[in-house]
């Protein structure tokens, strides 16, 4: 596996400390209410894994399912639902928490479908973002790492459903996805 890495972004003890300070400030913002923590999967199952486990109060937790690159490294900008929104976002103050924001279009989508259905407010929590890739606006209330416009893997992230188990965030050899 470690033979298809260029080099390592971000070390586990960077995304250690990195993600327990965000979870102090959302324990602080939201210190007044029951905020529903809703991971998109599947990036960010190991991010959300652990930022749940930094936030030491009562939240609500549910995943949601949104279409994404497939074996691609380049975004559609055509985002669907893959599960359905079958839980109550009304009256709910929403922190969404995704892995990485690319073109934006994904969170884009699913901020403006959770408000919809009512939510009372609605916050985007993301491990990694790319500004420089950003083709729609969309405003990121919590970021771990800008980082610049290298394909990454690890710490949830795939390249084709594989590196996920990397502990630690990496760019991908280019000749591993140009092939
Ligand atoms: P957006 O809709 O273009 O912002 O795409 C965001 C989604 O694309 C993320 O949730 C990831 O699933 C995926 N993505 C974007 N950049 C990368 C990357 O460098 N590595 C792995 N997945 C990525
Ligand atoms: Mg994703």
């Amino acid at each position: 596996m470690y033979n298809d890495i260029q080099r390592v972004l971000i070390t586990k003890e960077e995304l250690k400390e990195r993600v327990e300070t965000l979870g102090k400030t959302i324990t602080e913002d939201y210190k007044d209410t029951r905020p529903l923590m809703l991971g998109v999967l599947n990036g960010s199952f190991v991010f959300f894994a652990d930022l749940l486990r930094a936030i030491p109060m009562q939240v609500d937790t549910h995943f949601i399912k949104i279409s994404s690159y497939g074996a691609k490294t380049q975004s559609t900008g055509e985002v669907s639902l893959k599960t359905p929104l079958d839980f109550d976002v009304l009256g709910k103050d929403v922190v969404i928490v995704e892995d990485i924001i690319d073109s934006g279009n994904s969170m884009n989508f699913l901020k403006s479908l959770i408000e919809k259905n009512g939510a009372r407010t609605v916050k985007i929590c993301a491990l990694l973002d790319k500004p420089s890739r950003r083709v729609v606006d969309v405003k990121v209330d919590y970021v771990g790492f800008s980082i610049p416009d290298e394909f990454i893997v690890g710490y949830g992230l795939d390249y084709a459903q594989s590196y996920r188990n990397l502990p630690e965030i990496c760019v991908l050899k280019p000749e591993i996805f140009s092939k």
